[in-house]
Formats: C-alpha cells, sequence, structure tokens
C-alpha cells in the first residue's frame, strides 16, 4: 500500500481551540483511502503566540521553537484522538512519535502515524518531508488555509497569481524569498522543505485544506484546484 504523508497546518485543526468537526471530516477520507498515511500537524496560532511570549521574556530562538514545538505535539495529539475517534477503533497509532524512525515502525502496524515537531530550527513543512523520505512515500499533500502556491502572498497583493504546476527549482526561488526563519513566521513552504522534496522528487501538492474534493483528489495524485510541484 502506498504512503503519502500530509503537512496538515495547525491553523486548520487548532486555530485557537481544536477544530474537531474539520478533522473528523479530514479523517472519513483517510480512513476511506487506499493509501497509508504519516501525518505531521503544526502548531497554529497557539504557537506563534506561545513563541512571541517566549521572546518577550528573553527567550532565545532555540527556546521560541522549543515552546512552540510543543503546540505542534498538542496538535498532533488532538489529531489522532479525532481520527480514531472517527475511525472507532485505533487506525492511528495511539503513540505519537517524538522520531522518523519511531514512526517508520509505528508505520509498519497503522495504517495512519500523526506526529508534531521534532528539532528547533526548521518547521513541520521539513519534518513533513523528511517523514516522506523515511517512509518513502509516494508524495507529500500541504494542508492549510491557502489554496495554492501564489507568486506572491494573495491576502497583501491582489495581483498575486496561483500555479497550477510549479517546477522544484521554482517553488525554492519563490521560498527562498520568504524565508525568515523565525519562529511563527510564515513561509510559502518551508525553504529547507522546498530542497529536500527537490533531492528526492518527492511530488509535492499544496491544497486549501478545508477543500475536502481537492485533498481527496491530491492523495490520489489527480489533478485539483491547488499547486503540483513535480
Ligand atoms: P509550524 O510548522 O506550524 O510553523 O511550526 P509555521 O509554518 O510557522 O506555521 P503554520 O504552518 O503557518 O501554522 C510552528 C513553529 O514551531 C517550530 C518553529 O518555530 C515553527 O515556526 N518548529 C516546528 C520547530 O522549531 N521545529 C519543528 O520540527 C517544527
Amino acid at each position: 500500500m502506498a504512503t503519502v504523508v500530509l503537512s496538515l497546518g495547525g491553523s486548520l485543526v487548532n486555530p485557537g481551540k481544536p477544530d474537531r468537526k474539520y478533522v473528523a471530516a479530514l479523517a472519513k477520507i483517510l480512513i476511506a483511502a487506499r493509501h497509508k498515511f504519516g501525518i505531521v500537524v503544526g502548531g497554529g496560532k497557539n504557537a506563534r503566540l506561545v513563541a512571541e511570549k517566549v521572546r518577550l521574556h528573553g527567550g532565545s530562538e532555540y527556546e521560541a521553537d522549543e515552546a512552540a514545538i510543543a503546540w505542534t505535539k498538542k496538535n498532533a495529539k488532538i489529531a489522532m484522538h479525532e481520527i480514531n475517534r472517527a475511525a472507532g477503533k485505533d487506525v492511528a497509532s495511539p503513540i505519537v512519535p517524538e522520531t522518523f524512525s519511531e514512526a517508520r515502525q509505528l508505520s509498519n502496524k497503522y495504517k495512519i502515524v500523526v506526529m508534531g515537531g521534532t528539532i528547533p530550527g526548521i518547521t513541520t513543512d521539513t519534518d513533513a518531508v523528511l517523514l516522506a523520505e523515511c517512509l518513502k512515500a509516494e508524495r507529500v499533500l500541504n494542508l492549510s488555509n491557502v489554496d495554492g502556491v501564489y507568486s506572491d502572498n494573495p491576502k497583501k497583493n491582489p495581483k498575486a497569481k496561483k500555479f497550477g504546476h510549479m517546477t522544484y527549482a521554482q517553488l525554492i526561488a519563490l521560498a527562498g524569498k520568504n524565508d525568515l526563519r523565525t519562529a511563527g513566521t510564515h513561509f510559502v513552504f518551508d525553504f529547507v522543505a522546498c530542497k529536500l522534496i527537490a533531492r528526492s522528487k518527492i511530488e509535492a501538492h499544496f491544497v486549501d485544506g478545508r477543500k475536502l474534493d481537492s485533498v481527496k483528489k491530491a492523495i490520489e495524485g489527480k489533478p485539483h484546484t491547488g499547486t503540483v510541484i513535480r
């Protein structure tokens, strides 16, 4: 059975408080799919707030990252519980792995493995691509509240154009322009994650996570309303 890895935005799972309804709807699709899944959940608003608090109290960027990672792990647990509740059994590993090799072991036993962040200095986008390499996944899906990759920030620039398809080189160039590398800042897709999908030639799909029809198509590698990188 082929594996698909999801980089699941924290803003979808926990926009301030857990969105259990959304996770349950997504879970239905994952449970019905003929794929296995590795999921890395982001930190969302709470991660950004806690990182800011650490900085205000004189904490280092390392400490801000550590605090943000804790939220990614909490969100991963929320997602795991909701998936298993929707399935009525443990389709997702009840243990949220801390490392990629632990995730690989659990993936031998469970259809779905959900985890959070790992080490400071990266984001869950990079974790998702590392997990995809580790699990030899067929493709990676970036599920967020943006419906694809744009030439510029669509919220700030109304002329920003959405890409249907992009090459790895085009994505790397775009992500490089937006890479500030501080906790809780927004990248198109983490620059390191872009370099990693390019080195392993992993097909990547950028989809609005709430457009469940597109999510379903992206899981199967079929055309959808988002952006495909290959
Ligand atoms: P996210 O992956 O959610 O970051 O991790 P993001 O891209 O800033 O947020 P979204 O996708 O828009 O919601 C939250 C923060 O946790 C730390 C980073 O500081 C990151 O910005 N983090 C996460 C790490 O340091 N290491 C990890 O492995 C994961």
